[in-house]
């Protein structure tokens, strides 16, 4: 039978046969996917570990610090933060298409952890070092789910959906070898090992964000402008919902920027021509199909009035009706 207990423990045991000796990084994006991942390969093979947690600049507003306060505080991980902002910025500039963003940002990753590796080995120095020659550290843990194993392709008989990043958007040229100890399991058996591994409520509730982060939820170009934006817009949304107390019972809202879209609307006595973005709030068991969750109209209404007076650029705000199918969660 199914218990956290027993999927922990035999977990565990398989991190720790495929590892041996070895170092292994994590990428860790403060989700709970990655976070559980971190948590349960640190159980299993100790300070052999080190997180990796990559500003890519794609973020929301606060994330990177509040990463690094919650996992390292409950874990004491070995963690190093590397700013890539200008990096990914300057892959993404002038891509607009959807699956072309997913897979630029999924080969960046890698680049800064082979790079991330080379640093931790010198870090480490010595032994360890020389032992392992050009291949600095030869595993990587992902925190994969089943969900984006089978949207990707990967699983039998399935037609690629969109390529998440640590899956379909893997460059070619993949130096590391993979764990991904959650591969088989669903979001809430995920949460179910993170709290029996003792991963912070905080973490295990949290709302799932994307991998490629606010990168898939401009439409259009990514830019720096453009991104500054978003993260408003999505600050408040975010803060609002939180207000109303209804974290618990939305499973995400992305906040998405349709920044080639312009309408014409009216502030005070002038024209404006903004941009609109749209609030795609859902309830889900799972992420494979999803329901548009019944935001109270007053929450909204106050969402919507925040916005379009906080954030100059946005004079519109339009909400998703969409379940899924026939829509998915994320717009790209
Ligand atoms: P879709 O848009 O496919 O999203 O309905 C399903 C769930 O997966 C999240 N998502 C991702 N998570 N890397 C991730 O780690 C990705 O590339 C990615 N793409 C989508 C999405 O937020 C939703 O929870």
């Amino acid at each position: 039978t199914w218990t956290s207990g027993n999927v922990v423990e035999q977990l565990v045991e398989a991190v720790r046969a495929q590892v041996g000796e070895d170092r292994v990084i994590c990428g860790l994006s403060g989700g709970v996917d990655s976070s559980v991942a971190a948590a349960l390969v640190q159980r299993a093979v100790g300070d052999q570990l080190t997180c990796v947690f990559v500003d890519h600049g794609l973020l929301r507003e606060g994330e990177a610090e509040q990463v690094e306060q919650d996992f390292v505080e409950a874990t004491g991980v070995d963690l190093v933060v590397v700013d890539a902002r200008e990096r990914f910025l300057t892959a993404l500039a002038g891509v607009s298409d959807p699956e072309e963003k997913r897979k630029i940002i999924g080969r960046e990753f890698i680049r800064v952890f082979e790079q991330a590796a080379r640093d931790v080995v010198s870090a480490h120095e010595g032994a360890d070092a020389q032992a392992h020659g050009d291949h600095p550290v030869k595993w990587l843990v992902q925190g994969t789910l089943y969900p984006d194993v089978v949207e990707s392709g990967g699983g039998a008989g399935t037609a690629s959906i969109k390529s998440h990043h640590n899956v379909g958007g893997l460059p070619d040229d993949l130096q590391f070898q993979l764990i991904e100890p959650l591969r088989t399991l669903f979001k809430d058996e995920v949460r179910q090992v993170g709290l029996e591994l003792g991963v912070p409520e905080g973490i295990v509730w949290r709302q799932p964000f994307p991998g490629p982060g606010l990168g898939i939820r401009i439409v259009g170009e990514v830019t720096a402008g453009r991104l500054e934006v978003l993260r408003r817009a999505d600050a408040i949304a975010r803060a609002e919902l939180t207000a109303a107390g209804l974290d618990r019972d939305i499973w995400q809202c992305p906040v998405v920027l349709l920044a080639d879209v312009r309408s014409v609307g009216v502030q005070g006595d002038g024209r404006t021509y903004g941009h609109p973005v749209v609030l795609r709030p859902v309830s889900s068991e799972d992420a494979m199909t999803a329901d548009w969750t019944r935001v109270p109209y007053d929450v909204l209404a106050r969402i919507s009035s925040r916005i379009t007076n906080e954030v100059e650029e946005i004079n519109r705000v339009v909400l998703d009706v969409t379940s899924k199918p026939p829509g998915t969660i994320e717009w790209e």
